[in-house]
């Protein structure tokens, strides 16, 4: 099925019996019983499997002149060591190929430089030690400041230049003209990239912990040089990703093709400091925000460069592209560069642009509005707009409620009390402060299909590629499900992760909920048609309700149609042109209240509210559970995140969990999520939105405005670490 129109008539989702409903996690019990199969625990499935331990390079440019095995060959356990001299040659032109140990060039701090099989993980990692590599080290730049202004621009975030800004900025009564600095970040999801392989004759099978099986099936199949059907992915569950795991690396090429030589599953994991440098990161950011105003704070000129940096092909960390939509202001020069920088990759990681954008616009937006002497919740209303500043208002908002968000979530925090002049407010040794941010992430759509099949049992059953990060995707596509046959949710089951499904949309870019729903949306229509057809009704009068289908007097339980066997419908939801013809977005506002140490300078929140508008929330537990999530790395990208170059070895010094700091439970106070009601019937038929990266989206931004209320102090150079805050605190003991 094609969206291609607004969902404006009712459609069975808007009963809303069982989706919008907080079910508890169908999958809930078998995670926290541990019977939920990780990639790395699949044992029957992969009988008397090897370990293989990837070696990385050293070195972050240059070549490698010579490698000796010998030893490591000779050591206890081995069965192989696999190096560019004797790796099976591989496919490197799809897009999501990734062939490792393909010749003797080094690109990147910890790329694969070999490979070793062993009966033990220990025995592979001990036999890795043993090889002897030379090196000869090429020159590289990893420092983004130093070549920011070489950049050039992005083809996907293209200049967006309105009016006369210069013009418009000088002679503005009230501006600001600030940088503000984001670091690189990692994803640090809790399970670590790991894949298992094995041979079924010439079919391979990959176990593998992945957000988007057809990207990562494409990828192994591409790089391994196979048709599609000869290669089978699955990722069941996954222990989080967070836009690491939309890509493929080392662990389940190598895994493959040591499993073919030796005719045994082989088991790869990554380990921990190796994932900081051989994986994706998210880029850092160096970003000049000018903002000028009218005395009333509101805006006539928006300036927002972005500068980032990534290898030679690598993407852009898109910083500017949400002060496109998120205000109005008439003129308007809005640009991204990218420059050529030679640390690990950089790539997707918790709403890539916006997460790091807003950290800076949120905070010029709060130094205007103090330089405008009006309120921040009220000088971002005033600057409101519900079309696509940019395009005009040919384009407008599919839905937009940023202005209810941001004044629901002022009366409910109780915002009136807080004090607009800095450092005013204390309690004992703590310098109290109140920040606010807006949120906006971008709503993206991506085709997405599904099977559904009923039995004699009247049980449905859903089939799709889509995948469960931990964010809910099964318990959601189950009440879908149930939803449009009118089942109970334990009448579903709900299968996923598996490249014999139907393609899907997979767990990426806050898409996975809205499209993936709308793929088992597309299958159940098209079952209800076959089933309608069987109960000799006309499909349009049918109604599914109870576990049977009803038509005027009829009414036929929905196992009896299955009776003399299963009935199967397989569809696609495709989305049109409704994404361009609108603006799609949700958006937030964030609260928070935070204590600021008046001797050390530590930051501890004290709590904090995020109004969300997300069009249909399809489950209110399991999306408040993604903000939760969300809010948590907003604290971290505020506080603590940060993965330190070392300019000598062109890397990331701080590799593991001890030394790249998240926030723990006891940084993390209780936190508040409100979802409004919205239904955006240009998004999909589920009228949803994608919601779990808004989570993130203006969090750390609301973070650092709360620390600036509280001590006067502005720090533009994320996280906030108390080594920043507390030399510009004089006299506060
Ligand atoms: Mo997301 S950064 O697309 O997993």
């Amino acid at each position: 099925m094609d969206f291609s129109t607004p969902a404006t008539a009712p459609n069975p989702i808007d009963r809303g019996r069982i989706v919008t409903k907080p079910f508890d996690r169908i999958e809930g019990p078998l995670k926290v019983s541990g019977r939920a199969h990780y990639a790395y625990e699949f044992h029957e499935e992969f009988p008397n499997a090897v370990y293989g331990f990837v070696l990385g390079a050293s070195i972050p440019r240059g070549k490698i002149v010579s490698i000796d095995v010998k030893q490591a060959e000779a050591a206890p356990g081995v069965l192989l060591v696999m190096t560019h001299l004797n790796a099976p040659k591989q496919d490197a032109e799809g897009k999501h190929n990734a062939p490792q140990l393909a010749g003797p060039e080094i690109e990147q701090a910890e790329q694969a430089v070999a490979f070793v099989v062993a009966e033990s993980f220990e025995q592979a990692r001990a036999a890795a030690k043993l090889i002897d590599i030379r090196y000869e080290r090429g020159a590289g730049e990893f420092d983004l400041a130093k070549v920011k202004d070489s950049g050039d621009p992005v083809e996907e975030a293209p200049d967006s230049k309105v009016g006369d800004f210069d013009s418009a900025f000088a002679s503005a009564p009230v501006k600001v003209d600030v940088t503000y600095t984001t670091p690189d970040q990692s994803h640090a999801m809790m399970e670590p990239h790991a894949s298992v392989a094995r041979w079924d004759g010439d079919r391979l099978v990959v176990y593998t912990s992945n957000q988007m099986i057809h990207w990562a099936h494409a990828g192994i199949a591409g790089t391994l040089g196979l048709p599609k059907e000869k290669v089978r992915v699955v990722s069941h569950y996954i222990g989080g990703g967070f836009g690491s795991k939309l890509f493929i690396y080392a662990d389940p090429i190598l895994a493959a093709l040591a499993a073919r030589e030796l005719r045994r599953p082989v088991k790869v994991t990554l380990t921990r400091p190796q994932i900081f440098n051989h994986t994706n990161h998210r880029p850092a950011t160096i970003q000049h925000l000018r903002l000028g105003a009218d005395k009333d704070g509101k805006l006539v000129a928006v300036g927002h460069d972005a500068y980032c940096g990534n290898q030679e092909g690598g993407e852009a960390e898109n910083a500017a592209d949400q002060t496109k939509l998120l205000y109005g202001g008439e003129n308007r020069l809005i640009r991204t560069r990218m420059a050529e920088l030679h640390l690990p990759k950089g790539g997707a990681m918790r709403a890539p642009g916006e997460a790091v954008g807003l950290l800076a616009l949120e905070c010029a937006i709060d130094e205007l509005a103090e330089k405008a002497g009006v309120d921040p919740v009220e000088l971002r209303i005033r600057n409101d707009i519900q079309y696509d500043p940019e395009k005009g208002p040919d384009r407008p908002f599919s839905s937009r409620k940023l202005v209810e968000c941001l004044r629901d979530g002022a009366r409910r925090f109780g915002w009136e009390k807080r004090s607009a002049k800095p450092a005013s407010t204390r309690d004992g040794q703590w310098l109290i402060g109140m920040g606010v941010a807006a949120g906006i992430r971008n709503n993206l759509v991506m085709p997405s299909g599904a099977r559904a099949t009923l039995d004699g049992k009247g049980e449905l059953t859903i089939e799709t590629q889509m995948t469960d990060i931990g964010t809910g995707s099964y318990t959601i596509l189950g009440q879908v499900a149930a939803e449009m046959l009118g089942l109970p949710l334990d009448k579903v089951h709900v299968k996923l992760g598996d490249s014999d499904f139907p393609e899907s949309a997979g767990s990426g870019g806050s898409w996975g909920a809205n499209s993936a729903s709308a793929g088992v949306y597309a299958a159940c229509m098209a079952l209800r048609n076959e089933i309608a057809r069987k109960a000799g009704v006309n499909s349009d009068d049918a109604e599914f309700a109870d576990g049977a289908v009803k038509a005027g007097q009829r009414s036929v339980p929905l196992g009896e149609i299955a009776r003399s066997g299963s009935l199967s419908a397989t569809d696609k939801a495709s989305f049109g042109k409704l994404t361009k013809q609108f603006a799609q977005a949700s958006f937030a506002a964030h609260f928070c209240e935070l204590g600021v140490d008046a001797a050390s300078g530590e930051v501890r929140i004290r709590r904090m509210l995020s109004v969300c508008a997300a069009g249909r929330i399809l489950n209110p537990k399991t999306a408040r559970s993604q903000c939760l999530g969300g809010m948590t790395m907003g604290i971290g990208a505020a506080l603590m995140e940060e993965q330190v170059v070392d300019q000598r070895f062109g890397k990331f010094i701080n590799h593991d969990l001890a030394e790249y700091q998240v926030p723990v439970h006891a940084d993390i106070p209780a936190l508040d999520v409100v979802f409004l009601d919205e239904l955006d019937d240009k998004s999909s038929w589920l009228k949803a939105k994608g919601v779990g990266e808004l989570g993130i989206c203006g969090v750390g931004a609301a973070v650092a405005n709360a620390v600036y209320n509280a001590t006067g102090v502005r720090v533009r150079d994320y996280p906030l670490t108390l080594d920043k805050i507390l030399p510009a605190m004089p006299g506060t003991i």
